[in-house]
């Protein structure tokens, strides 16, 4: 089903207590967002990047303002919104594979043998299928990121929100694996906002980078990105695009 999320004059403040005050996580953003965009998210860190992915996954509730999908308002958590954390937890008594199909028989999807299809697909797609025995200890942090992103991926949410899903990976992982996110996608065609650090991550997979910036948090720039895939880092518009965010990027410091 397709899918439009709209954030109409979203804001969210922290209280501190110790301080007694407050901080502006997010301002105002209005937003509209529809399934097939893969929307990358950058902005220097305390931005509200985080912030705004736990409001679209229900997990936290808007100060002011009101998040909607399919005119139905975010009320909390659903298994149509799947989100990949910052910092993932994979359960460390269960093996990789048990890690996976745990994830995708929680989320209702599948009978035990379909499962077992999905499960091995997607040890295929992330590259540890000769690591499907092993428990999380056993392997290194990107190995532990990729399961953890297999375990999302496998239930196929309408709504994928990934917080630097590929920030732990080197850099010849991390490629492989933004082809592998977007031949899910272009499968799928689902709806992703990726958070990211990394403004080449951001214009390679994204029909549209949104940048932000902080105090308060909020959307300074919304770029389309005008390119086919597969895309090309090394074509000029892909570069001009890294001029322009990048310049966004640090005239965002200089305000501070
Ligand atoms: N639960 C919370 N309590 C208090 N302050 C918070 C909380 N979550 C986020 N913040 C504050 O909101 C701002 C935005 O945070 P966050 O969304 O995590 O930023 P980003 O992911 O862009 O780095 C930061 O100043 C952060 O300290
Ligand atoms: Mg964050």
């Amino acid at each position: 089903m397709a899918v439009i999320l709209k954030l109409d004059g979203v804001s969210k403040s922290f209280a501190r207590v110790e301080t007694n005050d407050i901080t502006t996580a997010l301002a105002e953003v209005n937003l509209e967002m529809k399934s097939g965009e893969f929307i990358s998210l950058v902005g220097t860190s305390g931005c509200g990047k985080s912030t705004m992915l736990r409001l679209i996954a229900g997990l936290i509730q808007p100060t002011t303002g009101k998040l909607s999908v399919n005119g139905e308002e975010i009320t909390g958590t659903s298994p149509s919104r799947g989100m990949m954390f910052q910092t993932h937890t994979l359960f460390p008594w269960l093996t990789v594979e048990r890690n996976i199909a745990f994830s995708d028989r929680m989320a209702g999807k599948h009978k035990e043998k379909a499962s077992v299809d999905e499960v091995n697909r997607m040890l295929k797609v992330i590259g540890l299928d000769s690591f499907r025995k092993d428990y999380p200890a056993q392997l290194s942090g990107g190995m532990q990121q990729r399961v953890a992103l297999a375990r999302t991926l496998i239930c196929k949410p309408e709504i994928l929100l990934l917080d630097e899903p590929l920030g732990a990976l080197d850099s010849f992982t991390r490629m492989n694996m933004q082809d592998e996110i977007l031949n899910l996608w272009k499968e799928n065609k689902q709806l992703v906002i990726m958070v990211t650090h990394d403004v080449d991550e951001a214009i390679y997979m994204g029909t549209k980078v949104l940048v932000m910036e902080a105090h308060p948090g909020r959307i300074n720039a919304a770029i389309d990105i005008d390119l086919e895939y597969p895309r090309n880092r090394a074509s000029a518009k892909f570069v001009e695009y890294r001029r322009q965010i990048l310049d966004m990027l640090h005239f965002g410091h200089k305000e501070d």
